[in-house]
């Protein structure tokens, strides 16, 4: 056991979890499964839901829950080692150990299952770990699936073996050797009815978007690891946010976020990514005309204008009205 890790969880915000496996899943990736220490029961999740780890800094990293739902005491979440990442992956495969506590937040779901009579997965690389759950809920349900898999290797990619026994319904192609997966052909053979969810890296996300281009848009739902490149926001003046629930005012000036600059008014949000991709610090929004600049929210999402998520989107209007 490693020195113990101090579960720096937010009051209020989550659980401290105890890590009672750490197994190699692939080249790079570790499965790590986590217990509650008293022996309790975990909060229920849906498949597509993510944690977030907290790191020792007590900043957090989102993690898909891949294992067993039906399961109410074990969490698994599979991590790879990004070389160039912010240290997070770094600390949970070089530090994090067996018999440690670990500070927990969610789950949360952004990227939900929804019903469906068929559907198309589509993984690249460690993107596969929020499928997997989605996999078992639709084999659960009889429902018509398919999974296309790529990563670089086929020793990099992980829980191959847990896909063996799903046989003709499971595609594993690793770019070295099938070349890169045949979106186009792919996709263009997807009908009305099926759903696609894909999740893997943005340029994976970006080549399926443009290969759904023709279906519609609530028949691709995607989750991203990454922040999805954003242009500058539509207003570079500043604008004013009405907390709706005290009638306090705030501006926002260019150079702060609506989570800053609601903080300064001395309303806690939670959050967490702070770059739009985790969904923590969703907020409803009552009135106004929002820039949205996430990696949450489709098309129809948007449009609603019901919510935003205030690390990152803002507003184009003179004032936004939040339920805060
Ligand atoms: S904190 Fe992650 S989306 Fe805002």
């Amino acid at each position: 056991m490693s020195a113990a890790v101090p579960p720096r969880v937010d009051p209020g915000r989550g659980l401290s979890l105890r890590v009672t496996s750490k197994t190699p899943a692939a080249d790079g990736v570790v499965a790590l499964t986590l217990t509650d220490p008293t022996g309790a029961r975990l909060p229920d999740w849906t498949p597509g839901s993510h944690i977030d780890l907290i790191l020792p800094s007590g900043e957090s990293r989102q993690y898909s829950l891949c294992g067993d739902r039906w399961d109410a005491h074990t969490y698994r979440v599979g991590v790879l080692r990004e070389p160039g990442g912010r240290g997070g992956s770094a600390w949970i495969h070089d530090e994090l150990a067996v018999g440690d506590l670990v500070g927990i937040g969610g789950p949360r779901n952004r990227f939900g299952l929804v019903p469906s009579s068929r559907y198309l997965f589509v993984a690249g690389g460690i993107g596969i770990t929020p499928l997997l759950p989605m996999i078992a809920a639709a084999d659960r349900l009889g429902t018509d699936w398919r999974l296309v898999y790529g990563g670089r290797t086929r020793g990099s990619m992980a829980f191959i073996d847990e896909l063996a026994g799903h046989r003709d319904r499971v595609s594993v192609l690793p770019q070295d050797e099938h070349g890169l997966l045949p979106l186009a052909d792919l996709l263009a053979e997807v009908d009305a009815d099926t759903r696609v969810y894909c999740c893997g890296p943005a340029p994976l996300l970006d080549a399926v978007d443009d290969a759904c281009a023709h279906l519609p848009s609530q028949a691709l739902r995607t989750e991203r690891f990454a922040a999805r490149e954003q242009g500058a926001p539509v207003r570079d003046t500043p604008f004013t946010v009405a907390l709706g629930r005290t009638g306090t005012e705030v501006e926002v000036t260019p150079d702060i976020t609506v989570l800053e600059a609601v903080r300064s008014a001395g309303v806690e949000v939670l959050s967490s990514c702070r770059e739009g991709t985790c969904g923590t610090c969703e907020t409803t929004v009552l009135a106004g005309d929002l820039d949205h600049r996430d990696s949450i929210l489709d098309e129809d999402g948007r449009a609603a204008g019901d919510c935003m998520f205030v690390c990152v989107s803002r507003s184009r209007g003179d004032r936004l009205v939040l339920d805060l």
